[in-house]
């Protein structure tokens, strides 16, 4: 058992899970502002060797493990998130409009699954405050993600969604080493859908090629495990060239594939989407569908229930270019991330691998 788990999560358990979460970010954020404190973090957690150097979409990257989106949505913390040891950081999701999000309590977890559930509904604090905050020199590469503001007043309804990327997309892209567009927050109950007529997601590229896109665009799909969906969404992108590779959303609500041991009545008290180990199962699921169809042309961003070495490993396996995470991060601290790092080369020595990339698919 790590420092963190003896010592730090039971404090923070005894928290509500968002508060717990603020305070998290918050010190690592303060602390973040020290070079000694980065510094030694990099020490501390930072596991190199080249056999896990890779790339996504043209991006050089130390490792392919990274933090997901909606660990620091506002990139109030990237200084210390970046001494880690992840290979990249994804921030947001960030919206044109700064949004309070749903009302709470709005996030939970499920200790006995090692599961967290989200409600939260993007909140941020709008495109132009996160640039403001991704100025300087950065220890890896950030992506930033970018959904429709979440505001029930202004449902998505027609082009206007659009309108609402390009200006995120607009004020961010300079400050990003990729892009990823969330095209359906599971806990934005009145916008969620709004991609399920699929020629809106070509409706959505048209207008971010006029935008002069010149960083990769990774677009995080809504789960599904349809084949014939995830093949026409493939068949949208291959009309954008600016379009690298895609990324896969915690499905919303409950369904019945998630691998759960907590009781139903106990879930129904848990309003929201779950994230951690029981999505592993359907996202491992959704890959292996996916993956086949974008071959090599696409790159892919896998997130799910990654908690150790080996789950990682399964995904790339699978055909990820790139893992993340975030909710092991809240069950087994930072010291989790040069654990997987260390494990996932002891993987590619046991495999015959000599570089990571050769693992993938
Ligand atoms: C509390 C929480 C907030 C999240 N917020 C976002 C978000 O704002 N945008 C997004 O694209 N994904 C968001 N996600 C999804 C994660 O990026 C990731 O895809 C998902 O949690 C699966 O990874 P995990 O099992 O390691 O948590 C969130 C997940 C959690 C648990």
């Amino acid at each position: 058992m790590s420092v963190y788990e003896t010592a730090v999560r039971p404090l923070l358990f005894r928290l509500d899970a968002e508060r717990a979460h603020n305070l998290a970010l918050r010190a690592s954020e303060l602390s973040g502002r020290s070079s000694l404190a980065r510094r030694a973090a990099g020490r501390a957690f930072t596991y190199r060797d080249p056999r896990l150097e890779t790339s996504l979409a043209g991006i050089p990257l130390a490792n392919p493990l990274g933090l997901a989106a909606g660990f620091d949505k506002n990139a109030r913390a990237v200084g210390m998130l970046g001494s880690l040891g992840f290979g990249h950081l994804e921030v947001g999701s960030v919206s044109a409009d700064a949004s309070d999000g749903n009302p709470k309590p709005r996030l939970f977890r499920i200790e006995q699954d090692e599961g967290i559930v989200v409600a939260y509904g993007v909140p941020n604090d709008g495109a132009s405050v996160v640039r403001e905050r991704l100025t300087g020199p950065r220890r890896v590469p950030i992506g930033v993600n970018l959904v429709k503001t979440n505001d029930p007043a202004r449902p998505a309804a027609g082009p206007e969604v659009y309108e609402d990327y390009a200006a995120s997309f607009v004020a961010l892209q300079d400050r990003a080493e990729y892009i990823a567009i969330n095209l359906s927050c599971p806990n934005s109950a009145a916008d969620r859908d709004f991609f399920d007529e699929l020629g809106r997601i070509d409706g959505l590229l048209v207008r971010l090629a006029a935008c002069d896109p010149r960083v990769p665009l990774i677009l995080k799909l809504k789960p599904t495990r349809d084949a014939g969906v995830l093949r026409e969404i493939v068949a949208i992108a291959d009309n954008h060239p600016f379009v690298s590779g895609f990324a896969i959303n915690l499905p919303s609500g409950k369904p019945p594939d998630l691998n759960l041991t907590v009781s139903r009545d106990s879930l129904a008290r848990m309003p929201g989407a779950v994230g951690g180990p029981p999505v592993e199962e359907l996202v491992n699921a959704i890959l292996g569908t996916l993956k086949p169809i974008v071959g090599d042309r696409y790159a892919l961003i896998a997130a799910g229930g990654v908690t150790s070495a080996e789950a990682a490993y399964r995904k790339l396996r699978l055909g990820a270019t790139t893992v993340q995470l975030y909710t092991a991060l809240v069950y087994h601290g930072p010291g989790l991330v040069k654990e997987i790092l260390a494990g996932l080369a002891a993987l590619l020595e046991r495999d015959g691998f000599e570089r990571v990339a050769d693992a993938v698919g």
